[in-house]
């Protein structure tokens, strides 16, 4: 099997798999229970949560555990807007996010009567920081906009953001981090809440995280129980929880030599993309992107018919984000690129991680372009 959809997600780190099997079997007790077993999985889940904290450079209790970044994303902004709505009622994020931000946004727009500026892209994916100064107003009280794009890969200049967004005191900035940890570096000084998921780092599904600065309120969206600091009540998932600070030790481990691993082959994907495939039109951008996503068009062919093609000789791609890979229409975030309609629907996204070997890109373009051979003997015949 050769997988390239390592932005979908990722396989588990066996060191994760191994730890998180033996605290399902041995630390079952609910970790808010009086007794000493649930003490102990308490202390487990906050010494987690302390380590998680150390090495993003934040404090212990700035951080919220969560069912994944969707949840995170969601109640980032739904929590935000609702609890600073007396302030203004104006929030702005990007054309192009992932659906958990692009649809809590519409839900706020379309429930609770705020209005949203989505900020547009240009042909690379990129944002325009003029664009983002001319949206703010007084009644501004959120900023969302992700780091990297889970579709081409493009990497918004989110330092500069934060440098603008600091001149307005009133402003919370949010950032879906999801696809930038463990890809590139990051830092959380000047942001006011960000989203964190594991299984795009070789850790669990339905594992996330949400940091949240001291000073930001939010309105909860699970009422209920104590559990995250009152703002997400239920019976915690501590075995979860607790393997979430080792996911994310492995994850940063060698962290450069991982980086240059992606960097390395992305471009050797590229270079025999360009020199084999003549149809292809690659939609990443040479500059603000982070090697690990590379989106092509293969003008004249269906991407789904590559995509399950390809799966029949065990190699795995995908044509989008899997959250909207059921709908039919071209991508959103492509759409919004200006992308010629031809070139829109005809994208393919193959992502890599330190996993994917050189033979891997040699084989994957070699089966590419045998595919793409007999796709187009088979509609000529
Ligand atoms: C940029 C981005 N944000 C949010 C998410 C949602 O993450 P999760 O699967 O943990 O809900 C994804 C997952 O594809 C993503 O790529």
């Amino acid at each position: 099997m050769i997988y390239l959809d390592y932005v979908a997600t990722t396989p588990l780190n066996p060191q994760v798999y191994e730890t998180y099997t033996k605290l399902l079997k041995d630390k079952f007790a609910n970790a808010d229970s009086m007794y000493d077993l649930g003490l102990e999985v308490e202390l487990l889940m906050e010494k987690s949560r302390l380590l998680t904290a150390k090495m993003l450079g934040v404090e212990k209790d700035e951080l919220i555990f969560t069912s994944g970044a969707s949840e995170a994303n969601n109640m980032a902004i739904k929590g935000t807007a609702l609890q600073y709505w007396h302030r203004g009622k104006h929030v702005i994020t990007s054309c192009i996010e992932h659906s958990s931000v692009y649809e809590s946004f519409k839900e706020l727009e379309r429930v609770f009567g705020f209005e949203v500026t989505y900020l547009p892209v240009d042909q690379h994916g990129l944002i325009h920081l003029e664009d983002l100064k001319q949206a703010l107003k007084e009644e501004t009280i959120l900023v969302s906009l992700m780091y990297v794009n889970n579709e081409v890969g493009t990497v918004f200049p989110i330092e500069e953001v934060k440098k603008i967004i600091k001149q307005y005191p009133k402003i919370k900035l949010h950032v879906d981090m999801v696809q930038a940890l463990g890809k590139i570096p990051i830092s959380l000084e000047d942001v006011d809440l960000a989203s964190f998921s594991a299984h795009k780092i070789e850790g669990l599904k339905g594992s996330g995280l949400l940091y949240k600065k001291r000073n930001c309120q939010l309105v909860p969206l699970i009422s209920g129980g104590q559990q995250e600091q009152g703002l997400r009540g239920g019976t915690s998932n501590a075995c979860t929880n607790i393997v979430f600070a080792k996911t994310l030790r492995l994850a940063l481990e060698n962290f450069e030599m991982k980086q240059q691993h992606v960097k390395t082959f992305y471009l050797y994907l590229k270079d025999l993309i360009q020199q084999n495939i003549t149809c292809a039109t690659i939609n990443t951008p040479d500059h603000d992107l982070s090697y690990h996503i590379m989106n092509v068009s293969l003008v004249g062919y269906k991407p789904e018919v590559i995509v399950h093609d390809l799966e029949k000789k065990g190699i795995y791609i995908s044509t989008r984000s899997a959250c909207s890979s059921k709908q039919n229409e071209v991508s959103r975030v492509l759409k919004m690129m200006h992308l010629s309609e031809e070139v829109a629907s005809s994208a393919i996204r193959i992502s890599l991680s330190s996993l994917t070997t050189k033979e891997e890109i040699e084989i994957f373009v070699r089966e590419l372009q045998d595919s793409l051979t007999n796709l187009k003997k088979k509609r000529t015949t």
